[in-house]
C-alpha cells in the first residue's frame, strides 16, 4: 500500500523569503574584503536583531516596515562592532536588494508549477524589498503571487500575517503548504493551520514550540517529492 506524501492534496505552495529563497548572509559575505573578521558577526547580530526587532514590534503595537526595521537593526549591529561608516551602511543596505537565491530554488519553483501547483512567496519583507529581489534572482516567471504580510500591520508569527496568504491565494490553510528555514515561522505557519515542511538549510535544533513541521528537508531539491504524489 503507497503512503501519500506528507503534503500530498495541498493546491498552492507558499515559502517564506529570507533565509529560505535568498541568502541573507549574501551583504556582509560579498564585503568580507572590506569587514575583515567582523563580517560574519556582523552579519550574524544584523540578522538575529532585525528578527528580534521586527517581534518586539508586533507585541509592542509599533509596526512599521521591514524595510525601516532591516536599517534599525543593521544601525545596532554596526554600533556593537564599533563600526561607523555611513557609506558601509548604505552599500549593506543596497545589496539588500540584489539578493543571491539559492542555487537550487528556481528549479523546485519550476517543478512544483509544473506539477500544476500555486507557488507564491509570504514574507515579511516590504512590497519593495521582495519585488526587488525577485525580479534580481530572475523568480517572478516562476512566482504566481509575491505577498508582504505589511497590509496586515503586524510580522510574522503572528497569525494574521497567514491569512494573508488564505486570503489571497482564495484557498484554506489546509489546502497551503509552507515552506521556512526559520523554526518559529514553521511553529507559526503550522499553529495556524498550513501544511508545514521545514527547510533546515543550516542544521538547527527543532524548537521546542506549540507546532512543528510534517516534513524536514536540508535544501529545496527534496521538495516536490514531498507535495505531488
Ligand atoms: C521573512 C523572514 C522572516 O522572509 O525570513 O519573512
Amino acid at each position: 500500500m503507497s503512503v501519500s506524501p506528507p503534503l500530498a492534496g495541498v493546491r498552492a505552495v507558499v515559502f517564506d523569503a529570507y533565509g529560505t529563497l535568498f541568502d541573507v548572509m549574501a551583504p556582509t559575505a560579498r564585503l568580507a574584503g572590506r569587514l575583515g573578521p567582523d563580517a560574519g558577526t556582523l552579519g550574524a547580530i544584523w540578522r538575529q536583531k532585525q528578527l528580534e526587532y521586527a517581534w518586539l514590534r508586533s507585541l509592542m503595537g509599533h509596526y512599521t516596515d521591514f524595510w525601516s526595521v532591516t536599517g534599525e537593526a543593521l544601525d545596532f549591529a554596526m554600533a556593537d562592532l564599533g563600526l561607523d561608516d555611513p557609506d558601509l551602511r548604505g552599500t549593506l543596505l543596497d545589496l539588500y536588494f540584489s539578493l543571491d537565491a539559492y542555487p537550487e530554488v528556481a528549479e523546485a519553483l519550476d517543478q512544483l508549477r509544473s506539477a500544476g501547483l500555486v507557488t507564491a512567496i509570504l514574507s515579511n519583507g516590504s512590497p519593495d524589498m521582495l519585488g526587488a529581489a525577485v525580479d534580481h534572482a530572475g523568480l517572478a516567471p516562476l512566482l504566481d503571487r509575491t505577498l508582504s504580510v505589511h497590509p496586515a500591520g503586524v510580522f510574522k508569527p503572528d497569525p494574521r500575517t497567514y491569512r494573508v496568504a488564505v486570503d489571497a491565494l482564495g484557498l484554506p490553510a489546509e489546502a497551503i503548504g509552507f515552506v521556512s528555514s526559520n523554526g518559529w515561522d514553521v511553529a507559526g505557519a503550522a499553529a495556524f493551520g498550513f501544511r508545514v515542511v521545514w527547510l533546515n538549510r543550516f542544521g538547527k535544533t527543532q524548537e521546542r514550540l506549540p507546532a512543528g513541521p510534517a516534513a524536514v528537508i536540508d535544501d529545496l531539491s527534496g521538495l516536490p517529492a514531498l507535495v505531488t504524489a
